[in-house]
Formats: C-alpha cells, structure tokens, sequence
C-alpha cells in the first residue's frame, strides 16, 4: 500500500465575494516532497497556504490534510490535526503579548508532551539556529521585520512537523540572509522529512530548497516542474515570469507587479 498524500486538493474554489481567487484546483503533495509554489502578486498563494492547513473554508471541491478531510469539518476538530502541521505567516502573526521565546514555544506547549525545561531547550535551540540567540525576552514590537520573519520560522520548525508551510520565508531579507534560511529550512527537512510548501517571490533561491515548483495564474496551478530548470520551462508564461522578461505572454497587469 502507498503511503497517503500529505496534502490533497481536489477541484477546490475558493471565491471572495463575486472574485474566484482558486478555480477548480486540484494538487497533491506526496509525503516527504517539497513543492514551491510562485506567482503574481494576489494569485492566491497565500490562501493555498491557508487552506493547506485547514485555516479556510472551500466554496467547492476537497481538501486532505495527512490523511484527513478537513472540508466541511468544524474548527473543534482541526486543533490535532494543526498541531502536526508547522506554518510560517507571510504578515508573522506573532503574538505581540508575548516574548520571543514564549512565542517559539507556543505550538509546543499546545502539545503538551514537554516539560518546561525541555520546551525551554529546545526553544534557546531553535533561536539560535535563526540567529535570534539571546533575543528570548524581547516583545515582537521591538523586532525588525527580518527577525520576527526569523521568529515565525523558529514557531515552525520547534515542533518537527510532519508538514511544514513556508509563506515567504525571505520576503524583506537580504541576499546573504535569505540564503541562510533556506539552509536552515533545507537541513531542517533533511532531518525531518516533513513535506514542504514554500511560497517564495524570490524563486532563484526557492529552486534551491524544492523539488518542484508550480505556478499560479488566474486562479488554476497552470505549470508544475522541476525546480532545477524552471527559468528553462516549457510553458513561456512561466519562463517571462522567472526570468522576468518584459515581452510575452503574461496579463501586463501581472507582469507589472
Ligand atoms: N480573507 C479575505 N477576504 C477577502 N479577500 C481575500 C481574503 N484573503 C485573500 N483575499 C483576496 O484573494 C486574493 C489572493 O490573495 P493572496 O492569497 O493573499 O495573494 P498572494 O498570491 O499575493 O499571496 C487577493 O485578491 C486578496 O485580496
Ligand atoms: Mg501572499
């Protein structure tokens, strides 16, 4: 027998008041794969990162969390499924009530197998794999954007997900910075296998830490290849896209954002 997908959608919509944000997409993500998913600004990659992770409703079709239906379920019932799922917001959504270190070690107490010392480990751990060591007592108000970025991705990884989702993770990040944290996401994976959804505006360095990377305009995935030779992919709306060509195919519009 297969393993289940880690992720399934099938013919899902999603509309926001008379705009179709998703239309009929179907996507699956088989357990251990890492995708990348890119864009133009407002296709709806971030709603797919919501979805992946029960945090939406449909307004059609099917959607799979490791091997559940979360679609028509009621919140009540998500609360163990999410707690096997990792997710960096592309806004943080950092608690601004809490410190750094409380904020890492949320999603770990929401589990409840840790003690207090061993949360605490392994939360000084994970800042300090993000470059936050000593930051712990800090409140998010007085961190940069760069580093509540960092924050966010330290609440992702400290719980080992099985399936960890990335909205941006270098959106605002200098080069150097943002080649570190995908290291860091990569050697996370490595040691985990989760299965990754990455959405990144930045795709030379996404294409370093996916397999895969699909493409979403208007509404449907309308390309899903390689990483390594996505500026080279078949489909020219997905070449002008990366290689970011003025001439082709692409909605002016969309080229322009
Ligand atoms: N909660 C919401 N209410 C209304 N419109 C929304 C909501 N969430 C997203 N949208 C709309 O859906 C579209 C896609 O948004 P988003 O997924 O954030 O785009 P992006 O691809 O840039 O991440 C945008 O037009 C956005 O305004
Ligand atoms: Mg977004």
């Amino acid at each position: 027998m297969t393993a289940p997908a880690a992720i399934r959608f099938s013919s899902v919509t999603r509309r926001y008041g008379r705009r179709v944000v998703l239309d009929d997409i179907s996507l699956e993500l088989a357990p251990g794969a890492r995708l990348g998913l890119i864009g133009p600004a407002a296709a709806g990659k971030s709603v797919i990162c919501k979805l992946a992770c029960g945090l939406e409703p449909v307004d059609g079709g099917t959607i799979d969390i490791l091997g559940t239906r979360v679609t028509g379920r009621r919140e009540a019932e998500l609360g163990g499924l999410r707690r096997r799922i990792g997710m960096l917001f592309q806004n943080y959504a950092l608690f601004d009530f809490l410190t750094v270190a409380e904020n890492v070690a949320f999603p770990l107490e929401q589990r409840g197998e840790l003690t207090a010392a061993e949360i605490a480990v392994r939360v000084t751990d994970r800042l300090r794999a993000v470059g936050l060591a000593g930051s712990e007592g800090k409140l998010t108000a007085e961190l940069s954007g760069g580093m509540k970025k960092r924050v966010g991705i330290a609440r992702a990884t400290v719980i080992d997900a099985e399936f960890v989702i990335y909205d941006e993770p270098s959106a605002g990040l200098d080069p150097v910075t943002t080649q570190k944290i995908y290291d860091l996401l990569d050697a996370d994976q490595q040691r985990t296998r989760a299965t990754v959804l990455a959405v990144s505006s930045d795709v030379t360095a996404l294409a370093t830490f996916v397999d895969e990377i699909a493409f979403l305009y208007r509404g449907k995935i309308v390309y899903r290849g390689p990483a390594a030779t996505i500026a080279d992919a078949p489909d020219p709306l997905v070449r002008q896209f990366v290689r970011g060509d003025l001439e082709g195919p692409l909605d002016e519009k969309m080229a322009a954002t």
